[in-house]
């Protein structure tokens, strides 16, 4: 039976759904989102904030700050004439803590969406067809009616055949974020952001780490120099990456997982980890919508198909986030949200694809926005370059022996100096990556970035310099 009749009807309550309902209820429009929550609550309660918050950026992100204390207690308090002896991890803490972040956080967003009315409804959205005022939507036994549907369902893990994920021993991101114990060995499959990111908290605190990616070139993705930087420095802290490799099997046993694979010769290996975290991409959530019989297209990567506002090719149905093509980032989502509640309100929403900054929180930090040397040869562009180590800037060297590691790239125009791209390696980079962004955003050029007096001694002036230095004229370098 139709209940209610909404403006908005928000499907999935992650970063790009909560988003959308918390800016469209902003502007005036009565707005519902409907959360079917897969993650643990206690009370069974619809929790918000979709992977971010539950299983992806936050977790993630409290876990590598807990084991990089836990590694600089260990390995560089001591030369800075701190003695603390050798620290020991209790990871149920770290793992309570974590929790409690989550759990602050979703809570959070709840309360949002009271402040700002935003009818939360709790279960799985599915498209009914169409009704007299708009799209009809089925959560459960109830429908509602909407003018306009905001599809938000994100993503989930991608899983690779014959490689059974229970989240004890072979885990995807949900495990990942919450092992018991300290494994002895671990073993990831793909050695991307989550490979890295996962890879380093389970190192810094103690785990022999192995990463196997089938790529032939490691971080691909990245600036050819920051990529070049990664693997070196990666490889000194120890993380084991071989790349160009092809898995064969992947098992759980009673004593751990085994695991074997054929490398770039064709030679095969064998090996046993206590834990195995499979971190090979992820695909759409769009199962259940029932979007076949609304006619809502999807392309051949299983997104829904969307132009740059965010709109699907049916009218009055939109989609954000994950399910969408472009990068799969919180941040990205949000801003998608943002723009089409802006549009669904008659304003003018926008949203710049080419200035979403990328972060990856290993440490060294690695951050960049706009586009890599190796796009812009492609490109056929003419660009100088500024590069300037973090060696060479004293905040750096002051705050900890491993700060001096890595540099910023800047890249500009040959012709006109406006800035295309800026990738950074080090201390601190998912900060300072602001400023670039910044800066693209206005269009600025590099001479731009150059006139701006930046605060001594910060991490900050490594940017300046290396504005400085697409002109040949840096002062510290
Ligand atoms: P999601 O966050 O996936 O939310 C979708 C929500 O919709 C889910 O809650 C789901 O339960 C719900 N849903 C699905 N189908 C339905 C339905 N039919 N009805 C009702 N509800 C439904 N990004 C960053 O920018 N920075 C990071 O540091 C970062 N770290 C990450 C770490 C990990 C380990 C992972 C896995 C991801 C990370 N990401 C990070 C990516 C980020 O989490 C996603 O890009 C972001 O969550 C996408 O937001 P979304 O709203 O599109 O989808
Ligand atoms: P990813 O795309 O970053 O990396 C997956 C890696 O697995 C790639 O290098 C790929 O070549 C490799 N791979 C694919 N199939 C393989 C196979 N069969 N064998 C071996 N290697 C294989 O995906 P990941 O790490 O799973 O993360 C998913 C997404 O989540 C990211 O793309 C990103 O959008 C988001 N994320 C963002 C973070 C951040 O912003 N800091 C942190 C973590 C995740």
């Amino acid at each position: 039976m139709t209940q209610q009749v909404f403006d908005v009807f928000v499907i999935g309550g992650g970063p790009g759904g909560y988003i959308t309902a918390i800016r469209a209820a902003q502007l005036g429009l009565s707005v519902a989102c409907c959360e079917s929550n897969p993650y643990a609550d206690p009370k069974g309660e619809p929790r918000l904030g979709g992977t971010c918050l539950n299983v992806g950026c936050i977790p993630s992100k409290a876990l590598l700050h807990t084991s990089h204390l836990f590694e600089e207690a260990g390995h560089s308090f001591a030369s800075q004439g701190i003695n603390v002896g050798t620290p020991k991890i209790d990871v149920a803490k770290m793992m309570e803590r974590k929790n409690a972040i989550v759990t602050q956080l979703t809570v959070g967003i709840k309360g949002l969406f009271k402040k700002n009315k935003v009818t939360l409804i709790n279960g799985h959205g599915s498209f009914a067809g169409q009704g007299a005022k708009g799209w009809r939507i089925k959560v459960g036994e109830e429908e509602f009616e909407t003018r306009h549907v905001v599809v938000a369902t994100g993503s989930r893990a991608r899983h690779l055949p014959g490689i059974a994920v229970d989240n004890k021993l072979i885990c995807d991101n949900i495990g990942a974020l919450d092992l018991d114990t300290l494994p002895k060995k671990l073993v990831l499959i793909g050695a991307g952001v989550i490979g890295l990111e996962m890879g380093s908290v389970w190192r810094r605190l103690g785990s022999e780490v192995t990463l196997l990616e089938a790529m032939p070139d490691f971080l691909s993705v990245a600036d050819v120099d920051i990529a070049r930087e990664a693997a070196k420095v990666f490889a000194k802290q120890g993380l084991n990456i071989q790349t160009g490799v092809t898995i064969t099997k992947a098992v759980a046993g009673k004593k751990g997982v085994e695991v074997a694979y054929k490398d770039q010769d064709g030679k095969e290996h064998q090996l046993s980890a206590d834990r195995l975290i499979v971190s090979v991409g992820r695909v759409p959530n769009t199962e259940g919508l029932n979007h076949e019989a609304i006619g809502l297209r999807i392309n051949d990567r299983g997104q829904i198909e969307v132009d740059a506002h965010c709109r699907t090719s049916l009218p009055g149905v939109w989609a954000v986030g994950d399910v969408v093509s472009g990068p799969m980032l919180a941040h990205k989502a949000m801003e998608e949200g943002v723009m089409v509640a802006e549009c669904i309100a008659g304003q003018a929403g926008h949203c710049n694809f080419d200035t979403i900054p990328w972060v990856m929180y290993t440490n060294p930090e690695i951050a960049w926005v706009g586009r890599t040397e190796q796009k812009l040869k492609a490109d056929g562009l003419a660009y100088k370059v500024g590069k300037i180590p973090f060696l060479v800037n004293g905040r750096a060297l002051g705050m900890g022996e491993t700060a001096g590691v890595g540099f910023v790239k800047m890249l500009a125009c040959a012709e006109t100096d406006r800035v295309l791209g800026v990738h950074i390696i080090g201390a601190n980079a998912s900060e300072l990556i602001a400023e670039a962004v910044t800066a693209m955003e206005f269009g600025a050029a590099s001479e731009d970035l150059a006139r701006i007096c930046h605060a001594h001694p910060t991490l900050a002036e490594v940017i300046h310099e290396a504005a400085l230095a697409c002109d040949q004229r840096p002062l510290h370098f």
